[in-house]
């Protein structure tokens, strides 16, 4: 497929592991009308589920595979084309395929990078390899995964500077659930406690100092007997502590089996 769109198609890339939902279908959408802007422009969805930044074996073997569902997500989203590569296609057994040095904003934070050691360097080997093969001009990610975005923002810069990355908001659900291919797996009542997140992050705009906003959303996280793995306020671009620069909430946590995570920007 990406033989036939030749070398010199202008491919907006939208980088995803499978299971998708309506939050995939508004990157796509969103990729879509990039495209239109570009010249032979077209929108190239990429379904792989990654292995090497799986930190849990257990999360990866279980994460959704909904291929049948996705191609007609994709379809109807109007997707120019959709990739999805076998493991050995991406990871040619005997060869190294290479790890990009991890910019500061992958292993410094104290947040996923503490979380979920390795995660980033396998996010960074396969983002970067899927560039390599696609030549993208432009590539979309959510802002859900707030500090991936930031990390692929700046490892680009440094690896494959003429590639766009184009951020895409959150889509949630009617009643503020940040929308995620694990949702699937919250039993009725964690659906319900973990609502208490996109709670948190609203109710932490209406505070003027970063510790009350961390407070406020530790307190609306109790309530519902949420116990973050972390819920703070940082710079948006590096998170480490806000300076004078624009900022972010954000909140890891585990409801029930699951573990989700949400971020919005706070104005304080
Ligand atoms: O955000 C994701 O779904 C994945 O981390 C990505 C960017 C597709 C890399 O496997």
């Amino acid at each position: 497929m990406l033989e036939r769109l030749g070398s010199e198609a202008g491919i907006v890339l939208i980088p995803t592991m499978g299971a998708l939902h309506a939050g995939h279908a508004s990157l796509i959408r969103r990729g879509v009308a990039l495209a239109g802007r570009l010249d032979r422009g077209t929108c190239v969805v990429w379904i792989f589920v990654n292995p090497t930044q799986f930190n849990d074996p257990a999360d990866y073997a279980r994460y959704p595979k909904t291929l049948d569902a996705d191609l007609r997500i994709c379809a109807d989203a109007g997707a120019g084309g959709v990739y999805v590569p076998a493991t050995e296609e991406i990871y040619p057994p005997g060869v190294n395929v290479r790890v990009p040095e991890l910019p500061r904003v992958a292993i410094h934070p104290g947040l996923e990078d503490a979380k979920r050691p390795g995660h980033f360097a396998g996010v960074c080997q396969v983002v970067l390899r899927f560039f390599e093969i696609v030549k993208p001009k432009i590539a979309v990610f959510g802002e859900k995964d707030w500090q991936q975005l930031q990390v692929v923002r700046a490892m680009t810069k440094r690896e494959m500077p003429g590639v766009e990355i184009a951020p895409m908001p959150t889509v949630r659900e009617a009643d503020g659930l940040a929308m995620s291919s694990r949702n699937r797996f919250l039993s009725a009542e964690d659906r319900v406690r973990g609502l208490a997140i996109s709670r948190a992050l609203r109710a932490a705009t209406g505070e003027s100092d970063a510790g009350a906003a961390e407070r406020t959303m530790r307190a609306i996280l109790a309530e519902a007997q949420i116990d973050p793995e972390y819920a703070v306020v940082r710079d948006a671009e590096t998170l480490e502590k806000p300076g004078a620069g624009a900022k972010r909430a954000l909140i890891a946590a585990r409801v029930g089996s699951v573990r989700l995570i949400d971020n919005a920007a706070w104005p304080g």
